[in-house]
């Protein structure tokens, strides 16, 4: 493969949305940031600068990193952060992937600002398994709030309740024409007609699931997370906070409208604790004004809470599963665990008020332990085998509190709190299934793993049911990803072969949650065989 060198500069730069200037920072000055462009088999070799007065680190989303850790970015998971004047080189190597996938900082909530796609090619004699497209575009959708991010966090953090919701969704970075002072922002993918486009979809928004239409077009999804399905054909579609799709879209040969609206809007089962409104960009025949885009007929899109519409999505993906995509679903099966999914709360301290349920602070966990952030890299922790006053190998691997989870929510839901990991052998076949909790409504969680992907081989509503559950799993074609939404009130099994050595991390994919403890970490021991070990950390590893 080919080598790419880029240069993060990470800086402070001025960016006008919704008629409110903000000083943001950036990559290079652009927001969103650069997009990267590269073929399975390439290295990748960014050399981050960091001249902001603020830790940042940076992960390459869906990026399997094998053996390779030190390269995949998450603060205080495999890397302590880089310092305000610091510099750290990622240098990895794209194997056995393509499609597309993104990267983003992974430190707080600084990705709002700091995303950007990451493009993987086919292979140059390989192609795609559907007629090549016209035309590829990466659609980047985000949240812009007009306050500052860092004080969002943490009054949601100290009062303990819920946070401000953001001022906007985005496509690109544009707000759009739906929000005042906002039409000049607009999106707009000129197209010509009777093409085949490819959209490359990301969903990098803090704390929203969102539907995607376009008026009047058809889209049919060919891959998700970088990894090929079956294709399928909706008018809309649903993707979470982490995700990322390939769409085709073909145009219209004689468009009876010279544009046509793209919308996005939130699906969030709890209303008035989310930003509920809709987002606009243009799909462009010919050019449209800034007034004639306001006026353009929104696409219909799901109401906020359709769950219906969200199941119907989400069971149309299968995996390609062909001769030369083959889907190596585990099927023996060496770890079988059940983690519970969700929110619960910690007492407010006396001194306070707190404005999570009952008086009480939010906070969420995995098998009620709530992640507690350690202070150095639990990465090197791992490699140098100092384990002591880093990790704490006691994850409970079976939910503490036997309730029924679709129900009332039980007396206590107080979390604890730990630094907790669960330790795997080499090349252990985990079924993991993730149950979702639910106090104060319900709501899914877009639960994203580091370091691999995972088959998702069941799901369904209420309590898994671990006699009657499994056998209607779909272990032929199932889907393969890094990111899965567990279902409201519902469950979700997935499978995959710890044969990734390392430190991963497993988190809610919504900011909120993670900085509620919604996290947990496997770790991964090295293999018998040379190439089943860790690398050497690099040189300019960050100290913390
Ligand atoms: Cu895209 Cu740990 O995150």
């Amino acid at each position: 493969g080919d080598t790419h060198y880029y240069t993060f500069n990470v800086q402070m730069t001025n960016v006008t949305r919704l008629c409110v200037t903000k000083s943001i920072p950036t990559v290079n000055g652009k927001f969103p940031g650069p997009k990267l462009v590269v073929r399975e088999g390439d290295r990748l070799v960014v050399k981050v600068h960091n001249h902001i007065n603020y830790n940042v680190s940076f992960h390459w989303h869906g990026v399997r990193q094998l053996r390779n850790g030190w390269a995949d970015g998450p603060s205080y998971i495999t890397q302590c952060p880089i310092q305000g004047g610091q510099s750290y080189t990622y240098d990895f190597t794209i194997t056995g992937q393509r499609g597309t996938l993104w990267w983003h900082a992974h430190f707080s909530w600084l990705r709002v600002h700091l995303y950007g796609p990451l493009v993987i090619l086919p292979k140059r004699a390989e192609g795609y398994p559907f007629p090549r497209p016209y035309k590829e575009v990466p659609i980047l959708f985000g949240e812009w709030f007009n306050g500052d991010t860092e004080a969002i966090i943490n009054q949601a953090l100290q009062t303990g309740g819920g946070p401000n919701v953001s001022d906007a969704y985005t496509f690109n970075g544009l707000p759009g024409p739906t929000y005042n002072c906002s039409a000049q922002d607009t999106y707009k993918l000129k197209v010509q007609p009777g093409r085949t486009y490819m959209l490359r979809l990301i969903n990098s928004a803090l704390n929203d699931e969102l539907f995607f239409a376009i008026a009047n077009h058809t889209l049919t999804v060919v891959e998700a997370d970088a990894n090929y399905v079956k294709p399928f054909t909706v008018q809309t579609l649903v993707i979470s906070p982490g995700q990322t799709m390939n769409v085709l879209l073909t145009t219209a040969p004689n468009p009876a409208s010279p544009a046509y609206a793209m919308a996005i809007s939130p699906y969030t089962n709890t209303q008035g604790t989310f930003d509920n409104t809709t987002a606009a960009a243009v799909l462009e025949y010919a050019p449209t004004p800034a007034a004639a885009a306001r006026s353009l007929p929104l696409p219909a899109l799901p109401l906020y809470n359709d769950t219906g519409a969200v199941t119907n999505f989400s069971r149309n993906f299968r995996s390609l599963a062909s001769a030369q995509y083959p889907a190596r679903v585990p099927l023996a099966v060496d770890r079988h665990l059940l983690f519970t999914v969700g929110l619960g709360t910690d007492p407010c301290p006396s001194n306070q008020t707190c404005q999570g349920p009952n008086g009480t602070k939010f906070a969420a966990s995995i098998n009620n332990n709530s992640f507690f952030r350690p202070r150095s890299a639990l990465l090197e922790a791992h490699y140098q085998r100092r384990y002591a006053g880093v990790l704490l190998a006691n994850f409970p691997t079976t939910p503490p509190h036997p309730f029924n989870y679709t129900g009332t929510p039980p007396n206590n839901t107080f979390v604890q709190h730990g630094t907790r990991v669960v330790p795997l052998r080499f090349n252990t076949s985990v079924e993991l299934v993730l149950q979702g909790t639910s106090i104060q409504g319900a709501e899914s969680h877009p639960l994203h793993l580091h370091g691999y992907d995972f088959f998702v081989v069941g799901q369904g509503f209420g309590n898994f049911d671990p006699v009657n559950d499994p056998p209607t799993y779909n272990l032929a074609d199932p889907v393969e990803r890094n990111t899965i939404s567990v279902p409201t009130a519902g469950w979700v099994a997935i499978r995959f072969f710890a044969d990734n050595p390392g430190v991963w991390l497993m988190h809610c994919h919504f900011d909120v949650h993670l900085s509620w403890g919604l996290s947990m970490a496997w770790l991964v021991n090295d293999g018998p065989l040379p190439n089943q070990k860790m690398l050497p950390p690099p040189s300019d590893l960050p100290k913390c």
